[in-house]
């Protein structure tokens, strides 16, 4: 099947009462490993790609990838995704690539570190949505903004200093007309999240739920969602690592989020971890080893199991073969003629 519009899977997992995780990739081994969890727990997927992974793939390469895990996945719904776009003009070139989704993340200014005003916010995303809406295309907009800056997108200070503020939450959506929203509720990008096991002080889960019941038709999206689990630390530690101590959002609340609207999960820092530690392995273990395929099969095996797992905690396991995909052109069509969500 070809690529699908991100919020039928949504309106889809809404209906089935699951989340959707969302995976970042790079290259190949990336892509495979997605969709080979995939099609081991019979997933809908979302597989995103930032503005640094297209810069480094040139993503012509990675949207032919993208084709051929279509190809060779055909039963599997998949959606590529633009993660954090900082502009109208990247969410624009995205379309223009093929993507079937789009971050535009006006919650900060194009530099990805700034906090934007609200005004700057829905005038980039109202844009974005007219111009995505049009051809099928589903947008992610963000209001809040995640802490931490390490790789590049987030406000800096803590996951506190930007939290979302419900009211707007509610102004955005209705002057956007955005399909998802992401939401600042404490936690940030990369594996130092938390310095220890997260509270209701630190993950805003009340502040959640309150979006929620205001918002109780939108699909809302958690950014900075690795769970940074001990087991990945300690791997890439035991063989010569440096990771200094950390913690990441706890699964169960995530599964909390997914009982109140949460749909798609963005997981990156957790498949990182992974594929560096069974990278190291081979190294410490067999350093006479130099043919790159003794590492990325161990690397991408590793990054298989941790989505295969995600993907049973997110309840979208055993939900790929649910609904038969509506074409892009029917999407336009439908945001056209006022007929989404896809599922009432
Ligand atoms: O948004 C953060 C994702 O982990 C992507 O990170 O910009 O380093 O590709 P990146
Ligand atoms: P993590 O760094 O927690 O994996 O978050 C990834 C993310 O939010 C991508 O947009
Ligand atoms: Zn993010």
């Amino acid at each position: 099947m070809p690529l699908v519009s991100m919020r039928q899977l949504l309106d889809e997992a809404a209906r089935g009462g699951y989340g959707v995780g969302a995976f970042n990739v790079n290259n190949m081994e990336q892509i495979q490993a997605i969709m080979e969890a995939a099609r081991e727990t019979k997933s809908p997927v979302i597989v995103q790609a930032s503005r640094g992974a297209r810069s480094y793939s040139q993503d012509r390469f990675l949207y032919h990838l993208m084709l051929a895990a279509t190809e060779l996945y055909p039963e599997i719904p998949t959606v590529l995704h633009l993660d954090h776009g900082n502009s109208v003009d990247t969410c624009k070139s995205a379309i223009a690539m093929g993507f079937t989704s789009v971050m535009m993340d006006g919650s900060l200014m194009p530099d990805g570190k700034t906090p934007s005003t609200f005004d700057h916010n829905v005038k980039a995303t109202r844009e974005v949505v007219e111009m995505a809406h049009a051809k099928g295309i589903t947008v992610e907009g963000e209001i809040g903004c995640l802490g931490g800056i390490e790789d590049g997108h987030g406000a800096g200070l803590d996951g506190l200093s930007h939290l979302t503020d419900p009211d707007q939450a509610v102004e955005f959506v209705q002057q956007t007309g955005v399909d998802a929203l992401a939401i600042a509720i404490g936690t940030s990008h990369g594996a130092y999240k938390f310095t220890k096991k997260p509270t209701g002080e630190t993950l805003k889960m009340d502040r959640l739920i309150e979006i929620h019941k205001r918002l109780p038709h939108t699909h809302l999206v958690m950014h900075g969602s690795s769970s940074v689990p001990k087991d990945l630390q300690d791997v890439i530690n035991k063989y010569g690592g440096k990771l200094k101590p950390t913690w990441g959002v706890p699964v169960e609340e995530i599964q909390l989020g997914i009982k109140n609207g949460v749909r798609k999960i963005n997981v990156d820092t957790d498949n990182r971890l992974a594929i560096t530690g069974a990278i190291r392995k081979v190294f410490a273990e067999k350093p006479e080893e130099f043919d790159p395929r003794s590492y990325l099969k161990p690397a991408r095996d590793a990054m298989k199991k941790v989505v295969a797992l995600r993907m049973m905690q997110f309840g979208q396991a055993g939900h790929a073969g649910d609904y038969a995909p509506i074409t892009l052109a029917e999407m336009a069509n439908r945001y056209e003629g006022n007929r989404v969500p896809v599922v009432p």
